[in-house]
């Protein structure tokens, strides 16, 4: 019964140890909980509502995540690593899975670089918000 025990939790911290190395790490969640707002001026509200129209469906309101795409509130979306060009690239061509379990991203019907533009400054600032800086 000991015995048993003992394999079981080894098993168990050898499974975490493979999650780290290829998945993801407990400081590189897909969901952020309980995001907070950045303050927001007349231009981040308008990107608030072309985020909320083109991107929120999968990466969740205030960029918090959702079952269909990851957070923007990661390191792994600082500009340091996805450079602001990703953020046009991706709903233009669609983003193929690499960092997360949620399959590819398609491409984005109907957005314009404008809009884009405005998406950006406005996830950049709720990444600010919330430390990600
Ligand atoms: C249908 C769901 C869906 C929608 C809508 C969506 N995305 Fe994504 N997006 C994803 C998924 C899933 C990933 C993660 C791919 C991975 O790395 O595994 C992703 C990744 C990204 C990335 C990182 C790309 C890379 O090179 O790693 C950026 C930037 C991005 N999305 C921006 C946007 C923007 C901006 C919008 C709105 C205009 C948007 N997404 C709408 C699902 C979506």
């Amino acid at each position: 019964m000991t015995r048993k025990k003992t394999i079981g939790a080894s098993v168990l911290a050898g499974a975490l140890v493979i999650t780290a190395a290829f998945g993801v790490t407990a400081s590189q969640r897909a969901i952020f909980k309980d995001p907070v707002a950045p303050e927001m001026t007349p231009e981040l509200n308008l990107g608030k509502l072309n985020y909320d129209a083109f991107c929120a469906s999968c990466h969740g309101d205030t960029a918090r995540g959702t079952d269909k795409g990851p957070t923007f509130i990661s390191k792994i979306y600082h500009p340091g690593h996805h450079g602001d060009g990703a953020f046009f690239l991706a709903p233009k061509r669609g983003a193929k899975a690499h960092h997360w379990q949620f399959g590819d991203m398609p491409p984005v019907d109907g957005v314009n670089d404008q809009q884009l533009e405005t998406i950006l400054k406005y996830v950049r600032a709720v990444q600010q918000a919330n430390g990600v800086f």
